[in-house]
This record gives structure tokens, C-alpha cells and sequence, in this order.
């Protein structure tokens, strides 16, 4: 691709569903890249809860080597990091990025380094290594929400270190996965447009559960099919709490100016706090205690022509999540099965609204999300 090219080092922190989905998808079509946009992607570090894998400058560029690891995250079940040669115990986070900070400097090449956090780490771990990044003039692609739902504080001095714009920091993938739900926000923005709201169904999992209620399923055996059927964590509670719902509708309203932080988001769980300490199979067991509530709430909706749908609702000055009732000829009365749907109210779009909708989850889906917010930046790297 001659003097045009450039190379763009990748340091991935998180080999689950997300992590493996996307070192397949880099993997596979690194040349393809290379070809079209003269982009060269190079993997130079992978990291888990655990351990760390610093690829050199041979691995880094090896097709063999690349597809060995690819073949090993890819069999059933996945090999772990842990287990690769070369693989190294991390003594930090923080530690694994100086490593290739240092890298870089000695390479002196010019190629850039984005810290790509696909990992369920906290904010506590990760906002450092991105701010890390950043400040050394570096990127960084999140499709962990977490590092954006700290203190305000934090939040602001990364974005301040990202670049006027957080032109360096990307987090498509934080709220819809690969839906355009943060950069029709920027666009709009850009265009100097208002948004005055945003309205959405973020949780698949809560999706499904109203679109069962509505169909007259009682709750408990409609969150008792959502966990069969794999659509919740392995304990309900983590969706059914909506503090995952509520991190989307944080990291929106700070998008869209405010101040907020999590503690302030409204959130409405769909159970009751004596519940939350209970193990997994006794808060299953527990869950006919709710049904009437629940059948009450489903038939008062009716009775007014409407259904339930756990909702965000997004403005500059609030933030809340939670059951609302709408009109079931609308938009999200309409809406069925796990897909999320994104209502954004502004000036321009305000008597008939801009809507987004399609699926907002799924390990592939939210790899592809991530790799195009990689190649955004290295666009302009
Ligand atoms: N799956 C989706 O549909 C989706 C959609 C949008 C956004 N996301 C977000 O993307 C992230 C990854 O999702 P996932 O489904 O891939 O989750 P996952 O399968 O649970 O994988 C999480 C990964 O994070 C790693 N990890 C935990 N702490 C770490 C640390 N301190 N440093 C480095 N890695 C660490 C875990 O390591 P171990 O393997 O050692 O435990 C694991 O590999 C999450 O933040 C999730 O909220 C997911």
C-alpha cells in the first residue's frame, strides 16, 4: 500500500465472548485491511483477569503463529490465555500497557497503540489504563461501559486526555453494541442539532420478558425461559436489576452534557431488595411471589390500550430506567423479542422522531462494533 500505510498495535485487555470474537475477526481479515485502507493491524499484546501474552515482533506479524492462537480460542471448549506459550502471570493492568508503551518508544516507527478494553474489568482498573494511553497520545476503542460510569472527575480527565472531541476514545459498542446509538448522538450533535431526549430499550433480556408478560406469560416463568434459553447472566439478577441498562442511560446522559452520576440514575429493579441476597436456585424458587404483581401491573397497561417495556430515558438533566407503559400501537409497544430500539427527540427531529433499531447484543455482533471503531480512529491516526 506503499508510504500510505500505517501501522496500528493493538492491546487488548478482555478474551471472552467479545475478546476471542474479535481476535478471530482481526485475524481473519488483517490483510483484506491492509489492502483496502492500507491499515496494518498488528496484535501486540492479548490480556485476561490473569494473565498476559506479549506477542513480538515475529508473532506479531506471523499468519502461522496468529492462526494457531486463533484455532485454540476458537475450539470447544476455548483454550485459555493462560495456556499459550509465551503466556506470562500480569503483575497490573497498568503494567501490561507501560510494557508496550516502552515498546513502542524504543521501536520509534511511528506506529500507533490502541488499548482496546473488551473485559468486564471495573472502572477502578481500567479508567487508569486508558487515561494511561491517552495521555500518552495513544487511542483507545471500550466496549466495556464500566471506565465510563466512574466519578464524573475521572470521566471528564479521560475524555480531556482523549483529545478536543475525544477524538482519540471510541465506545460504539458501550450502549446497542454495533447499532449507531453514540455516534447518531455525535452527528447530531456535530450537526448542531438538540438532543433534547433519548429513549430506549437497552437490555435484550428485558426485552424479551416484557414481550412475554404481554403475551400473558406470569413473570416467574417468563424469567425462568429467558434464563433457559441463555438470553440473562447466569444470575437473573443482573438483569433484572438494570444496572447494565442504567450504565447505557449514564454513559448517554453524559454524552449528553451532564454531570450524573450512577448512584443518581433512577433505577427500578424488577425485584424486590429481600431477594438479593438469596443463592441463585432460591431466588428461581422465590419468583411465583412476584407473578400477581407483575399479572396487576400487565392488565392495568391493557386496560389503558397499553403494554409494559423496561425503558431508559435519557435528557441532559435526568437519567431513569425502568417499567413505563406505552401505547402498544408505538414504536416500543410494537417491539418484540430480544431487539433494542432507540428513540432520539431533537430539534430537528422532533414532531416525528429519529429511530434506531436491531439488535443490541451478541459476541460477534459487538466484535464488529469494536473493529469498526478501531478503524475510525486508525483512519485518522
Ligand atoms: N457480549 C455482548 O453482547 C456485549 C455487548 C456490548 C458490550 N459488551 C461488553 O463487553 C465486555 C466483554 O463482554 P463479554 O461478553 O466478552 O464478557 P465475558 O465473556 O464475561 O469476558 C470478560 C473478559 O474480561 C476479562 N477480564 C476480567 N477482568 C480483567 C482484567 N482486569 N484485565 C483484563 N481482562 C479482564 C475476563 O478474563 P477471564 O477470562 O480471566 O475471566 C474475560 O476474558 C463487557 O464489558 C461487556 O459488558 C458485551
Amino acid at each position: 500500500m506503499g508510504g500510505s500505510s500505517r501501522v496500528v498495535e493493538l492491546v487488548q485487555y478482555g478474551m471472552g465472548g467479545v475478546g476471542r470474537a474479535l481476535f478471530g475477526l482481526v485475524t481473519r481479515n488483517a490483510s483484506d485491511i491492509y489492502n483496502r485502507l492500507g491499515i496494518d493491524l498488528r496484535y501486540r499484546a492479548l490480556v485476561d483477569s490473569r494473565t498476559a501474552l506479549h506477542l513480538d515482533e515475529n508473532s506479531a506479524l506471523s499468519p502461522q503463529h496468529l492462526g494457531h492462537l486463533l484455532a485454540g480460542f476458537q475450539a470447544n471448549p476455548p483454550e485459555r490465555l493462560k495456556d499459550q506459550a509465551g503466556a506470562v502471570e500480569k503483575p497490573s493492568d497498568l503494567s501490561v500497557l507501560a510494557t508496550e508503551l516502552d515498546r513502542l518508544r524504543r521501536d520509534d516507527r511511528g506506529a500507533r497503540l490502541v488499548v482496546v478494553d473488551v473485559s468486564g474489568a471495573s472502572e477502578t482498573i481500567m479508567e487508569p489504563v486508558i487515561s494511561a494511553a491517552l495521555r500518552q497520545g495513544q487511542y483507545a476503542v471500550l466496549a466495556n461501559k464500566r471506565p465510563l460510569c466512574g466519578p464524573i472527575a475521572d470521566y471528564r480527565q479521560m475524555l480531556a486526555a482523549a483529545g478536543t472531541g475525544a477524538n482519540r476514545l471510541r465506545y460504539e459498542t458501550t450502549v446497542g453494541a454495533a447499532l449507531p446509538v453514540i455516534s447518531t448522538v455525535t452527528a447530531l450533535q456535530d450537526a448542531q442539532d438538540r438532543v433534547f431526549q433519548v429513549n430506549g430499550t437497552f437490555s435484550g433480556t428485558l426485552a424479551y420478558l416484557t414481550s412475554r408478560l404481554e403475551a400473558g406469560v406470569s413473570y416467574s416463568q417468563a424469567v425462568r425461559e429467558a434464563k433457559e434459553k441463555g438470553f440473562t447472566e447466569p444470575d437473573p439478577r443482573d438483569d433484572l436489576g438494570g444496572v447494565d441498562v442504567a450504565r447505557k442511560a449514564l454513559i448517554l446522559a453524559r454524552l449528553l452534557g451532564s454531570s450524573l452520576e450512577l448512584k443518581d440514575v433512577q433505577i427500578e429493579a424488577l425485584y424486590p431488595a429481600e431477594l438479593a441476597d438469596l443463592d441463585i436456585p432460591g431466588f428461581m424458587e422465590s419468583l411465583p411471589q412476584l407473578d400477581a404483581e407483575y399479572a396487576g401491573r400487565v392488565e392495568e397497561a391493557a386496560r389503558e390500550g397499553k403494554v409494559l417495556r423496561y425503558l431508559a430515558t435519557v435528557t441532559p438533566e435526568s437519567c431513569r430506567v425502568g417499567l413505563e407503559k406505552v401505547a402498544k400501537d408505538s414504536p416500543f409497544g410494537r417491539l418484540q423479542g430480544t431487539n433494542n430500539l432507540i428513540v432520539f427527540r431533537t430539534a430537528r427531529y422532533d414532531q416525528s422522531p429519529l429511530i434506531v433499531q436491531g439488535p443490541g447484543a451478541g459476541a460477534e455482533l459487538t466484535a464488529s462494533g469494536v473493529l469498526a471503531d478501531i478503524l475510525g480512529l486508525a483512519r485518522r491516526a
